[in-house]
């Protein structure tokens, strides 16, 4: 019987945007299960709450039935290796990521032999999206609704009202 593959796809997800939905739907067609982890302990002064985050992600990700939302703190290999997953998922967006993504992978790999990055191209209308970018439309009432879902946009508008 084949075994069942368990990739994590980690991220700050300080707002999810579509470019993370597309990576996290093309990983979900891939692998057995999908486990989406926001990431705490990194240094980011991030505006959403752990919380807030992994609601989101719950709240955008319902319909694809293998992907579970979870959090972590400490090293991502240690993660991988705790939830059993063979695999790390990472967007590749354009060249300018690719020498950080290849040092943390290699880093990655040397703590956590087994555990394979794997890198996913998201649809190129996304290659220049972040979640600063986002944040920063948001906070001047700038028009993001081909950035992100309404369940995000209505987060940033509370967020936005509270003066944050
Ligand atoms: N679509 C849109 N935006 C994307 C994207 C995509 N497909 N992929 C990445 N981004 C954006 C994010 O929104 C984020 O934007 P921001 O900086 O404006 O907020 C930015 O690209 C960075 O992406 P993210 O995936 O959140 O990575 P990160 O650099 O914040 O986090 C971790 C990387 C969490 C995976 C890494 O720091 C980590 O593993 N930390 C744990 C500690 C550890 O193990 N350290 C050793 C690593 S070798």
């Amino acid at each position: 019987m084949k075994n069942k593959i368990t990739a994590v796809y980690p991220g700050t997800f300080d707002p999810v945007t579509y470019g993370h939905i597309d990576i996290i739907e093309r990983a979900s067609q891939l692998f057995d299960e999908v486990i989406v982890t926001v990431a705490l302990n990194i240094n980011k002064k991030p505006l959403f709450t752990e919380a807030e985050r992994k609601d989101m992600l719950k709240s955008v990700c319902r319909k694809y039935k293998n992907v579970k939302i979870d959090s972590f703190s400490g090293l991502l290999a240690d993660y991988a290796v705790k939830k059993k997953a063979s695999v790390i998922v990472r967007g590749l967006r354009a060249v300018s990521d690719f020498e950080y993504e290849f040092q943390m992978s290699l880093t990655n790999r040397k703590l956590a032999p087994k555990v394979s990055t794997i890198f996913l191209m998201p649809h190129e209308k996304y290659t220049y999206l972040n979640s600063s970018l986002v944040r920063e439309l948001s906070k001047f009432d700038g028009n993001i609704k081909d950035f992100v879902p309404a369940e995000v946009i209505k987060r940033l508008k509370e967020k936005r009202d509270r003066g944050l």
